[in-house]
């Protein structure tokens, strides 16, 4: 299952996060900017509990949100995400899974995973601009998964046809919020038309 979150004012800056002439300094603040809104919509069906709140002048039941939230940033790129998601949710805790795309095989290699402890409880939100081949993502729900975690939603930028299906494919409960859908990958499994290399844009690394 997917959502894409055609919200105008998203989809404008979008536009601007694409734009090959927008430098890292400008990317970082959209990728912010449009993580806090993608994820406003993914925790729309979060559990709430009722609870009453002393106002100055009455009690008034109030809703707060039930379970403990874990943010977990796919290295690198996802760190460009992070304190967006976090304006929302600013008691959220943070696990990292370091991953990256083996340049010949495209597959992903995991080479970092501290996840917080005694967290299986808690709805994870998985993060990454970029569901490409679907690999990263893939490999991060299985580690979180096999962690013994139940509840998790995968939140990123830009996504395509095939990385929703890999991730519909192995984690058909698991929903992907993403900001656009786009056409496909090329040859070299880029996004098209994408935006370009997430991290590099990001860290103005190229
Ligand atoms: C990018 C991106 C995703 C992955 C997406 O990371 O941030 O993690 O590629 O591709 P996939 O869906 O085909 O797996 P990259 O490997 O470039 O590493 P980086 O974040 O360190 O730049
Ligand atoms: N990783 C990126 O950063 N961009 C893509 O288009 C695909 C994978």
């Amino acid at each position: 299952m997917y959502v894409e979150v055609q919200h105008p004012c998203i989809q404008h800056k979008l536009a601007l996060l694409r734009d090959a002439e927008t430098g890292h300094k400008r990317f970082r603040e959209l990728a912010t900017e449009i993580t806090m809104f993608v994820c406003y919509e993914a925790l729309k069906h979060v559990e709430v509990e009722q609870v009453n709140v002393q106002t100055p002048v009455a009690i008034a039941s109030c809703q707060k949100i039930a379970n403990d939230i874990v943010v977990v940033p796919i290295l690198r790129a996802g760190v460009g995400m992070l304190d967006g998601i976090l304006g929302l949710v600013p008691t959220a805790r943070v696990g990292f899974l370091g991953m990256y795309r083996d340049e010949e095989t495209k597959k992903p290699v995991e080479y970092y995973n501290k996840l917080p402890s005694d967290t299986t409880d808690a709805l994870y939100i998985v993060v990454d601009p970029m569901l490409a081949t679907g690999g990263s993502t893939v490999a991060a729900l299985d580690a979180i998964t096999g962690a013994g975690v139940e509840k998790a939603i995968v939140v990123c930028i830009v996504s395509c046809p095939e990385g929703i299906q890999a991730v519909e494919r192995s984690h058909p409960d698991i929903p992907v919020y993403t900001a656009s859908v786009d056409e496909c990958l090329n040859e070299k499994k880029y996004i098209v038309p994408g935006l370009g290399d997430a991290g590099d844009r990001l860290f103005g690394t190229r």
